[in-house]
Parts: C-alpha cells; sequence; structure tokens
C-alpha cells in the first residue's frame, strides 16, 4: 500500500528540471550533431596531408599552404588538383565514415575555387569506386583565377549508406580548393545547421535549459588557442579557423560555433547556459593578475547574445542573422576549474570567479552565475570561500549502485547559501560502461532524490551526449549513431521519462508493506554447471536458500570483489561490481535456484550466472 500526502504538498519542483549538457566530444559536432557531410572541409586537419580525400584516375593532388595564395588569413591550407585530361579524373572525400545518400534527398554543395581548367566540373555523391553515382550535379561556371565560391544542388536517386564526395573533370589543368562543403536538410532548415535525426532526440527531451559549450572543450589543452575561443566561431564558414580539440584528439571546424549554439537553445525551447574559459587550459593557465581579457571575452560573449543592435556586438549578430538577442540568462565561471590543489598554485579559483563575477554582474545584475567546486572524485564539495555565489556545479561520474545509494544525498544540504547544479553525472562505472538498465535505475533513483530536493537542488543535466561509434574517447554517452542512424540508451530514455512526466510539487509518500527481497530465478542450462553470481552493491548481503526446494550447504569463492562468508550469508564489502562462485555445487538444467538479498544491507539486485 502506498500512502500519497496531497494536503501538505512538499517542495516545488524547480522549473529548470532538466537540461542538457552539450560538448563536443566523440565527434558530437563535425561527423554528428553538425550536419556537414565533408571531412576536413578547408584541409586543416593536417599539415602534411589531405586526410580523408583521395585522387581518381591520375590526377594528383598537392596540400598547399602559402600565405600568398590562401583564402583568406582564417585558411592556412588549399588544396592543389591537377586533372588529366585523359578522360575522367579527380578527387573524392570520404566524409565522417561515409556518407550517408538517401533516395529522394537533396544536398547542398559549396566550395571555394581558383586555377584553370579547360572543362567542367562535374560533382556527384558515389560509390567508393567513383563509378556508381547516386546524385550528380555539373557547376558550368568556368573556374578562374581568383578565389570565387561555387554552388550546386543534387537530389539522391539511391540509398547508400558509405558514399563519397566526387569532384570530376573530363578538362586538363589545375584548380585550388578550399572550404568544400556538402549539407543534406537540417533541423528547423537553418543554414549551416544540426542534423534532424540527433536534434530531434535532443528536442524529445523538452530540455529547460542548455549548457554549452562544455566541459573540456571550454578549457582546451596545451595552449589557449586550442581552448574555445567564441569569436573565432562567427560568421560564414570560410572566416572559421576551428581549432584542435586536443581533449578529445581532434579537429573541429567550430562550424557549430556560437550563433549555432545559441540559435539551438532557441530552437530546443531551452535557456542557454553558457560556460566561459576563466584563463585556465589543461596544462597552463594566464596568471590571475592578467586575466582582464579572458573577463572582456566574455565580456564581449554576453554583448554579442544579449546586447541591442546599437551596441558593438549586437550589431555584429544582427548581421549575422540574429537581430533579436539570445537572451543568456545562466553563465558558468570555469569548467572544474576549483581544484583546490594546494600544489597547483595556477587555479587560484576563488579570485578568478570574483573577478568574473563582479564584471558580469556590473554589466547584467540579473545574471545567474554558477561556480566550480572539486569535480572528481568528492563526494562532499564543499564552497571554501565567503565570496556570494547563487549555484555550485557539481558533477558525478560514479557506478549504479552509488547513484542508488544517494537517493537522500540532498536530503541533508544546508538551504538558503547557494543552490545546486549538478552539471555533469552519469554512470560511467560498474557494469554501464556501454549504458544499460542498472545504470538508467541508478540515475533514475538519483534524479528522484533531486526532484524531491529540488527547493536545493535547481538545475541538473547528464552528461555527455552524444558519441559516434567510430571515435569513442569516453563512455557511456546517451545519443550514439553513425552516418545513417543513431539511438537513445536506456539512461537517455530515463532521462526522456523523467522529463515527459516531471511535476510541479513533491508529495510525501509513505508505504506499508515491506520491500519484499525474495527473489527467484529459474536457471535454463543445457547441461550441468557450476553456479555463480554477480551484484554491483558496494555493500551487500545474500543467502543462498534453496536450490529445487532443497536446502543447500554452500561453499564460495571469492572470483572478484571482497566476499565474506558467515552463517550461510555471503557478504560484499567491495567497490561496486563484483563476482562470486558458488562452490562447486552443480546444478542441472530447470533448477529453480532461491537467493534471498538482505534489504537492511544495502542489496539492490544481482545476476545469476552459470
Ligand atoms: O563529460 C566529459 C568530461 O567530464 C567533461 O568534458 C568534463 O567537464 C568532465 O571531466
Amino acid at each position: 500500500n502506498i500512502h500519497i500526502d496531497t494536503q501538505n504538498p512538499g517542495v516545488r519542483v524547480s522549473p529548470n528540471l532538466y537540461g542538457i549538457f552539450y560538448e563536443d566530444i566523440n565527434h558530437a559536432a563535425d561527423g554528428g550533431l553538425y550536419a556537414e557531410l565533408v571531412r576536413n572541409r578547408s584541409f586543416e586537419d593536417n599539415d602534411k596531408t589531405a586526410e580523408a580525400w583521395k585522387t581518381y584516375q591520375g590526377a594528383t593532388m598537392t596540400l598547399v599552404n602559402s600565405a600568398k595564395k590562401q583564402l583568406n588569413r582564417a585558411q592556412k591550407n588549399y588544396l592543389e588538383v591537377n586533372f588529366t585530361g585523359k578522360g575522367t579524373s579527380g578527387i573524392s572525400n570520404e566524409g565522417f565514415w561515409g556518407i550517408n545518400t538517401v533516395k529522394g534527398r537533396t544536398y547542398k554543395l559549396s566550395f571555394w575555387a581558383k586555377g584553370k581548367l579547360n572543362g567542367n566540373l562535374k560533382v556527384y555523391l558515389g560509390c567508393n569506386c567513383g563509378k556508381k553515382m547516386f546524385a550528380v550535379a555539373n557547376i558550368n561556371e568556368k573556374i578562374t583565377n581568383k578565389w570565387k565560391k561555387y554552388t550546386a544542388e543534387f537530389t539522391a536517386t539511391n540509398n547508400h549508406e558509405k558514399a563519397r564526395l566526387w569532384i570530376t573533370s573530363e578538362g586538363k589543368g589545375t584548380v585550388d580548393f578550399d572550404v568544400v562543403s556538402l549539407f543534406p536538410p537540417t533541423f528547423n532548415n537553418r543554414e549551416n545547421g544540426l542534423r534532424p535525426d540527433l536534434a530531434s532526440m535532443l528536442k524529445a527531451l523538452h530540455p529547460k535549459f542548455f549548457r554549452f559549450p562544455g566541459g573540456c572543450f571550454v578549457e582546451g589543452q596545451q595552449s589557449p588557442d586550442n581552448a574555445f575561443r567564441w569569436e573565432r566561431t562567427i560568421g560564414p564558414i570560410e572566416q572559421r579557423p576551428g581549432h584542435w580539440n586536443v581533449n578529445w584528439g581532434y579537429r573541429t571546424t567550430d562550424g557549430i560555433g556560437f550563433d549555432e549554439y545559441l540559435q539551438m537553445a532557441e530552437d530546443l525551447g531551452a535557456k542557454p547556459l553558457y560556460v566561459v574559459n576563466v584563463g585556465i587550459w589543461h596544462g597552463g593557465f594566464t596568471p590571475v593578475d592578467s586575466i582582464q581579457p579572458w573577463i572582456d571575452e566574455a565580456l564581449n560573449a554576453l554583448e554579442y547574445a544579449n546586447g541591442d543592435v546599437t551596441t558593438k556586438y549586437g550589431a555584429l549578430r544582427a548581421k549575422n542573422g540574429h537581430p533579436e538577442p539570445y537572451h543568456i540568462e545562466y553563465i558558468e565561471i570555469g569548467n572544474e576549474n576549483n581544484q583546490e590543489d594546494p600544489t597547483q598554485q595556477s587555479d587560484q579559483y576563488y579570485k578568478r570567479y570574483q573577478l568574473f563575477r563582479d564584471a558580469i554582474l556590473a554589466k547584467y545584475p540579473k545574471m545567474h552565475i554558477i561556480g566550480n567546486v572539486v569535480a572528481w572524485g568528492n563526494d562532499h564539495p564543499k564552497w571554501n570561500s565567503d565570496e556570494q555565489v547563487e549555484l555550485l556545479d557539481e558533477h558525478y561520474y560514479r557506478n549504479p549502485a552509488w547513484f542508488a545509494n544517494n537517493f537522500h544525498k540532498y536530503d541533508s544540504y544546508e538551504r538558503g547559501k547557494h543552490d545546486i547544479y549538478v552539471g555533469e553525472y552519469a554512470v560511467t562505472q560498474g557494469f554501464g560502461v556501454n549504458g544499460s538498465l542498472d545504470a538508467a535505475l541508478g540515475e533514475a533513483v538519483y534524479m528522484m532524490g533531486i526532484e524531491n530536493n529540488s527547493d536545493v537542488v535547481k538545475m541538473a543535466s547528464y552528461a555527455p551526449i552524444f558519441a559516434n561509434l567510430n571515435d569513442l574517447k569516453w563512455r557511456p554517452d546517451m545519443i550514439q549513431f553513425n552516418a545513417k542512424s543513431a539511438f537513445g540508451t536506456p539512461s537517455y530514455y530515463v532521462q526522456k521519462m523523467m522529463a515527459d512526466h516531471i511535476g510541479t510539487r513533491v508529495l510525501h509518500v509513505a508505504q506499508d508493506n515491506p520491500y519484499q527481497t525474495d527473489l527467484e530465478a529459474k536457471l535454463v542450462s543445457p547441461e550441468k554447471s557450476k553456479l555463480g553470481f554477480a551484484t554491483w552493491a558496494t555493500q551487500a548481503s545474500y543467502q543462498l536458500v534453496s536450490v529445487n526446494d532443497k536446502p543447500v550447504d554452500q561453499k564460495y569463492t571469492a572470483l572478484k570483489g571482497d566476499w565474506h562468508h558467515e552463517d550461510n550469508i555471503i557478504s560484499q564489502k567491495g567497490n561496486g561490481e563484483s563476482c562470486l562462485n558458488i562452490g562447486d555445487m552443480l546444478v542441472s538444467n530447470h533448477s529453480t535456484i532461491k537467493l534471498r538479498a538482505r534489504k537492511d544491507s544495502g542489496a539492490e539486485g544481482f545476476m545469476l550466472v552459470f
């Protein structure tokens, strides 16, 4: 019996539950949510070779880095191609592990070129050998000796999930190419937009806020040039230099740039939450007494997003196609930068925080400010400063049991001091590394605890979201995809379920029937086998009661974990995931195994294995 108290309602559920955390990790942007189909479109991925490109039927290609002849200062390299004039020759691009070609879909191609060619260019989506064509267009304009943008559209007549983009000619000559770009239809038909299936999966989560651009992507690695620098990510794509996403091992075009992030928030109906760099990148930092340029960069970004068209950056936003302000209301000062490590003199997070906060509030007094607390390995991070802060960003990557056991975590948090934003959380350990039902259940229990404590936990976002299955740097991620299709892990569906059914008020619930913990499993074994079981609880006790209703004499051997055996009770005091051999006991086909999980011990579940 479950009793729901409707007379004495509890806390109001925060209107900011739940949000999403977006970071360019595992090719979340290029080769993922960003709908661009050409890989290494600007030839900047490698200064020595034209990665992802190959020649066709005798054509040759040379990667050129020439300050004098480049398209513009943002584009360092371009590709010089020699067409043979002996039959058809050319080049092709492999896309991001294939270009998904869908019958009836219209593709938009654009590229910049200069040179001299005795003939026309023919462009098409075709098979790997170049002989079969699925979507074709001719470029009838002559190539001239000045850089010029050429465009074409073609509609596919066949399906092929691993097509290549081909640029060919029957003519002879030399043509230089740069910023070769191909787009399918995009989410909400935006120019330079998003892949519809992936964006729709985000939309289905009804996110209340949209955190961007990360994550470590905010900070970068090795050099401040590898951090997200918003001013280098706006305007026409040929004006964007892109940068090395060293944290996650590839170059990004910044095709999803500051405008696209803000546009995405608008299209998703979510409040943008921008995370700014405080002058710290992985491996280096700007001393705290010299961080004014970083503060200015953050203020300029806010003016670009929120300023009216009479301001310098507001006018630039309008010129780039969005006259209305985007209305950023939430800003986070740094990502995981409060290390509180006395050996890290670089950090001085509280000082940086105070300088950023004061500068931002001076211009935007209503801005909601989020601060960093220690992110890794600390279950009780604290704000050890007198500086005023509205929200603290806690991060938890743990096993399913940790999440389930932390249902009551926030019951005891002090009220009225600062609120909590659980900015990153996910099961990353235990049985959940690829996304699993166990992981999703742990997360769901934790989220219910968040909702119950909505008066202090105001915001939460699962992290990270996306992974291209061809380049997994971080697991698990709740939306996984390749060039053609995408699926959500059980964690995705928990996020969706919780968002779909978010209430407005917490009601107290009591139950008068103790949880039944006796569990039975019927093993269907093809032959006699040894019995074992596995669990993911950190502290739990189990009792093997009977096999085919006959009491058993237990002998146990620990396989993995830290098991104890006493009075027919087996207990685990290990660290999460663990398994046990139930001695030499042989069970035959169709045996009924009765095993009891002791509810007072923290046991949550187990799997019988043989
Ligand atoms: O979500 C993956 C990474 O985990 C984020 O980039 C970082 O903030 C955290 O350490």
